[in-house]
């Protein structure tokens, strides 16, 4: 699988809207199409637990994300599609996680961060209302992105440091137990624009200025209508700067028809037909998607199937690698645990000794230890039998050997014959079966 895998999750506590929309399903959707690309996405529902204590909400929220993002032209067929809560080995890979990530660490997140400034801000605890879910979201995350050894993870500005941190986690955890885990790195769309919302700050929840992504045509044009704008009167010419309106149909419109939007402003075009116009602008977008979005809400069972195809495809992947993942840290079977030990001790500790026929059609014996340097070099034996002769005593560290062969041994570099002492008496060790 020489794939690049592109990896990115969707957090279920509400309804997608029209900046979710252009910021990051759009360019996803379109992101899974290119070729040698092998995409993942999936509804951060565990994520969503962290704020949101409403079960209903929940479930409604993951139905709609997952209507949404199938409607918006994501093949599940193509891309794997599913449920984060669908897959018990991130959760079981974020306790391996845990265990070496350092609480300074996670102190340093913003979003932890901001919640204790809040508090301090407002003479409260500092740790009031901060659940350790809040302050374990970014190991969550990371668990997430290392699980299928993402290489890429398209995210907004927001969430860089958390790529970081799973950056950071992952590299402890490859210094402790091997290069298992992939470094992930985050990708930020310079071009994608953050939309404006409703009162012209940045379109999000969080302001409640949203405008949703499928509301029925009629909401949509009602929403327009109240978009923001200033004064100038029809006829008046219009400034295209810091105008939400022009900003939302720039994200829509073809450059041509930007253009003269563009024109039509500095041409003094009324506030209420640029409005008309934005509106079939996103409608001539949006519509065809509503249409499969309705059918797809109204057949939940249709798309629980798909997020279990989806879950099936994930732990084929998962479930594996998780297994070596908790054999590597060592929660592995009693039988297994000194066999593999002594596995890694023959590949990584134990010098190696190698016997080769050189161009000049001679034998040679060279031992390397295992940082790889040479330590020992013979000259060329006319019979092969002489190397092995010479083979067999180095395999055993047998110095007697060493002292019989002097004369066919290139001398030893003084600097090296430490590790040369050390190396004989490595492979005089009694050998683990
Ligand atoms: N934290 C992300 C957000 O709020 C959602 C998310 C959860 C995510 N896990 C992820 C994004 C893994 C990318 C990769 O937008």
């Amino acid at each position: 699988m020489s794939d690049k895998r592109v990896l990115t999750g969707i957090t279920t506590s509400g309804s997608p809207h029209l900046g979710n929309y252009v910021g990051a399903i759009r360019p996803a959707v379109r992101a899974s199409l290119e070729p040698g690309v092998q995409s993942f996405y999936f509804l951060a529902d565990y994520h969503a637990l962290i704020k949101v204590g409403e079960p209903a909400r929940i479930q409604r929220s993951t139905l709609e994300i997952a209507a949404t993002w199938l409607a918006a032209g994501l093949n599940p067929d193509k891309v794997v599609f599913y449920r984060q809560s669908d897959i018990p080995e991130i959760p079981e890979l974020t306790w391996l996680l845990t265990c070496l990530t350092g609480k300074g660490l996670l102190n340093r997140a913003h979003a932890y961060k901001a919640q204790v400034d809040k508090n301090l801000g407002s003479g409260h605890d500092a740790d009031a209302e901060v659940t350790a879910g809040l302050f374990m979201y970014p190991v969550l995350m990371a668990a997430d992105i290392l699980m299928f050894k993402a290489h890429r993870v398209p995210v907004g500005r927001d969430q860089i440091q958390h790529i970081e941190m799973a950056r950071d986690i992952a590299a402890s955890f490859n210094h402790l137990y091997g290069e298992l885990l992939v470094l992930p790195e985050a990708q930020v769309e310079a071009s994608v624009a953050t939309l404006p919302g409703l009162d012209g700050r940045k379109m999000s929840k969080s302001y409640d200025n949203t405008m949703a992504l499928f509301a029925p045509r009629e909401v949509l044009r009602k929403q327009i209508a109240g978009l923001i704008t200033d004064s100038r009167a029809p006829g008046e010419a219009k400034s295209t700067e810091g105008s939400a309106l022009f900003d939302i149909y720039q994200a829509f419109a073809s450059e041509a028809q930007t253009q003269a939007m563009r024109e039509a402003f500095a041409q003094g075009i009324s506030w209420g037909e640029a409005k008309n116009q934005l509106f079939d602008c996103l409608d001539a977008e949006i519509a065809p998607m509503r249409a499969s979005y309705e059918t797809l809400m109204a057949h939940p069972q249709r798309l629980e199937e798909i997020l279990q195809a989806g879950a099936h495809k994930a732990r084929l992947l998962a479930t594996p690698y998780m297994a070596q993942l908790r054999s590597s840290v060592g929660l592995r079977p009693l039988q297994q645990a000194t066999a593999q030990t002594s596995k890694a001790a023959t590949k990584v500790v134990l010098p190696q000794v190698k016997q080769y026929k050189d161009k000049d059609g001679l034998f040679y014996v060279k031992l390397v230890d295992w940082q790889g340097r040479l330590l020992l070099q013979s000259l060329g034996f006319e019979h092969p039998r002489e190397a092995a002769l010479l083979v067999d005593g180095l395999q055993h560290g047998d110095t007697e050997a060493l002292k019989l062969h002097a004369h066919r041994l290139v001398p030893v570099e003084p600097a090296l014959q430490p590790a040369l002492e050390h190396a004989l008496k490595t492979l005089r060790l009694p050998k683990i079966a």
